[in-house]
């Protein structure tokens, strides 16, 4: 069976995280589907595994940085860079990662990704309190948004001692992110998407509002997905601290009601939508003008409902297929189907969200897609990027 790495050019940049040893696996498991594999290393790279390692089972020379730097240096990032069909940097270290986000060339490595025009894939590997580092986290969020991709690192012990998220993340995950670079599915072209993110804001005065915990990570994750897939997407966002996802046409709101009005303007047009935004059922009925000052006793706010824009969705339904989210922290199946039932959805993607390992603010997510038809598939814990490839991949596959 040929696999789609056959007679690939896959170039491979290793940084100087202890992970690299793993890379030794990655390259043998790549050979064998049939991948033409070049290693670059930095030099603190090279202090974790021998190059020899990568030349005797790439059956090719390493390229690494070298002190003194010889006249061909400087020819050999063009040529790795003009040669690869994918660049995988793994693991890419704090340091490649702000290098790259700067666009700074200081090294062979550093020099490649900014003289490359291939598809570049990061693998972060780092100590947790690296990783969640307001300026590493920037610098991620940059990249994306240039058009990077980023696979997230796994959770567990690190090589430090610690636990936490920063491990490599495991190499199925890195070769299926790979393929799919490679031979992207593309079998959502001709589809228009509406999908909506995050949380709104609802406002008590100039300077508060109720909100929720969501991220916005599972709606652009699906974005992305889609754009990736051929659709063409637009991301209906209430306030993230996420770089829009490239290619998406973006509407920014910050209410319910904001939401309510743009999503219903898009709704006609879209062959599918994703209801992954945590709308707030309720707002303030009178939003003070002022801040609100305190007085001595318990103050009460009153409340009114929001629209529930998923359940307008339903009632206007044509031919679009409606995809929900429910977060429930009891009774899952019992609350995501009668979702699924009232809103008059296609699917619904029920997740409990009553641990911290998945759901609201997580890299990470798990959950079943029940379909209208009865049918249900368990997703199991992944990133959510992954996730969102695995229930896309169902849709289309049930539809
Ligand atoms: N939803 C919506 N508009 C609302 C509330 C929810 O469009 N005002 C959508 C969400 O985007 C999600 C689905 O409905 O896709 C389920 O949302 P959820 O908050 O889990 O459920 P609710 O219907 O609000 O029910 P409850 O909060 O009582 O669990």
């Amino acid at each position: 069976m040929t696999s789609n790495f056959e007679n690939k050019n896959i170039l491979i940049g290793i940084s100087g995280g202890i992970a690299a040893y793993k890379i030794a696996d990655l390259t043998s498991r790549l050979i064998k589907l049939g991948a033409n594999i070049k290693v670059v290393m930095t030099d603190n790279a090279t202090k974790f595994i021998h190059p020899l390692t990568f030349e005797s089972l790439s059956g090719n020379q390493v390229y690494h940085d070298t002190f003194q730097r010889t006249d061909r240096w400087d020819i050999e990032h063009i040529a790795l860079a003009k040669w690869a069909d994918l660049f995988l940097i793994a693991p890419a270290t704090a340091n490649v990662i702000g290098k790259a986000a700067g666009g700074i060339a200081d090294d062979l490595l550093s020099t490649t990704i900014l003289a490359t025009e291939a598809k570049t894939i990061f693998a972060p590997a780092m100590n947790t309190v690296m990783y969640q580092k307001p300026v590493v986290q920037d610098n991620i969020n940059k990249l994306k948004g240039m058009g990077y991709i980023f696979i997230s690192p796994g959770k567990g012990r690190l090589a430090c001692g610690d636990w936490g998220e920063g491990k490599l993340a495991d190499l199925d995950t890195v070769i299926h992110y790979m393929e799919n670079q490679l031979c992207p599915d593309r079998d959502m072209e001709g589809l228009r998407v509406l999908v909506t993110a995050g949380p709104t804001y609802e406002p008590i005065d100039p300077v508060r509002f109720i909100s929720n915990r969501s991220s916005g990570k599972m709606g652009y994750a699906i974005a992305e997905e889609c754009i990736q897939r051929g659709a063409k997407v637009d991301l209906v966002t209430g306030p993230t601290n996420l770089s829009p996802p490239a290619g998406a046409c973006i509407y920014n709101i910050k209410t319910a009601e904001e939401m309510y009005e743009t999503v219903l303007e898009l709704y006609e047009k879209a062959n599918l939508v994703f209801k992954t935004a945590a709308v707030a059922d309720y707002r303030v009925k009178e939003v003070a003008s002022n801040k609100i000052k305190k007085g001595q006793g318990p103050m009460t706010l009153e409340l009114v409902r929001n629209p529930d824009i998923l359940l307008e969705l339903g009632q206007r339904k044509v031919e679009q297929i409606l995809v929900g989210f429910a977060a429930e922290t009891e009774e899952l199946e019992e609350n995501a189907l009668t979702k699924l039932q009232d809103k008059n959805l296609d699917f619904i993607v029920g997740n409990d969200v009553s641990t911290g390992e998945s759901g609201f603010q997580s890299d990470s997510n798990q959950g079943i897609l029940y379909s209208r038809d009865g049918g249900s598939t368990h997703i199991p814990l992944m990133n959510k990027r992954e996730f969102a490839h695995r229930i896309i991949h169902e849709i289309i596959k049930q539809l």
